[in-house]
């Protein structure tokens, strides 16, 4: 009953997370969330150097912390996860977020295998060692931790235009989300993934070629609900998910997509 009372700005109260991709778009956004919600500190890990040590420095060097981490280079990342519990005794929430998008078109007849396997570095590769790594941190502090992985609405579904090997990666995001949350639940850690519709982050846009208020008119089309997804209705999934109010929540993908529907 007491947990019912508890602040809803302390829902993270002296939790210690990790967040790729965190110098941009979900990732920064759900960073300031974890921080606003009573995280005791932050890691952002991302290869925007200048970004990402700029969104450090504004959510305060007390509690946020930037590591250059690539997240294709094991040892990038089981050094990063090291640094973390170093820095701060323990890691509790891992946001496994960082992905890019190849910029050919990417229909299956004309695949370029090149940008084909940097997407599956990132998207695939770069995912499952971060779980992997936080997962053996989170089992050797004892701590009953919670992973979250940024999946898409296309882990289930495919695009008509291409983008095959973007949804061949997301639909890998969610087996390694299953397989994780089964092989995880005996320590009492937890593996959910979030799959948001289209939102305009700087990926998108590149992805459209197009600015902010540009990309934003584009998005409307992709739900049902009046407006668009954002970056915020994202970061809070992933506050839930991060968070005991889910304690029992595993193995599942959270869609955050207003009713995703292509544009006609
Ligand atoms: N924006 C959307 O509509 C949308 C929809 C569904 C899923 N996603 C997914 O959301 C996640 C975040 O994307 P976003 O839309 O916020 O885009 P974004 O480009 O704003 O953020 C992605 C971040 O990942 C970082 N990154 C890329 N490669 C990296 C690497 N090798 N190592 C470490 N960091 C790396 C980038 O530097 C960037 O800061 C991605 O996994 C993306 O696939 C995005």
């Amino acid at each position: 009953m007491t947990d019912l009372l508890l602040p809803t700005k302390h829902k993270l109260q002296g939790k210690v997370a990790i967040v790729t991709g965190g110098a941009s778009g979900f990732g920064e956004v759900t960073a300031r969330n974890f921080i606003n919600h009573g995280a005791r500190a932050v890691v952002i890990a991302d290869v925007q150097d200048e970004k990402g040590q700029k969104v450090a420095v504004t959510i305060g060097p007390d509690r946020c912390t930037y590591i250059h981490c690539d997240v294709t280079d094991e040892d990038q990342v089981k050094s990063l996860v090291e640094t973390t519990v170093s820095l701060y005794g323990h890691l509790d929430i891992m946001f496994s977020n960082a992905g890019i998008v190849a910029p050919e078109k990417q229909a299956v007849t004309d695949l370029d295998m090149s940008a084909f396997d940097k997407v599956f570095a990132v998207n695939v590769r770069g995912m499952a060692v971060s779980v992997k790594h936080a997962a053996r941190a989170m089992k050797q502090g004892g701590v009953k931790g919670s992973i979250i992985c940024t999946a898409s609405v296309v882990a289930s579904r495919a695009t008509p235009g291409g983008g095959t090997d973007y949804v061949m990666s997301k639909h890998a995001v969610l087996g390694l989300m299953r397989a994780a949350s089964l092989q995880l639940a005996g320590y009492g850690i937890r593996v959910n993934s979030v799959s948001p519709g289209v939102v305009a982050t700087p990926l998108v846009c590149e992805y459209f070629g197009a600015e902010k208020e540009v990309a934003l008119k584009k998005v409307e089309k992709y739900s049902r609900l009046e407006g668009v997804t954002t970056e915020k209705h994202v970061a809070d999934a992933v506050l839930f998910l991060a968070s005991d109010e889910s304690e029992f929540v595993t193995g599942h993908d959270l869609v955050v997509d207003g009713a995703f529907v292509y544009p006609l």
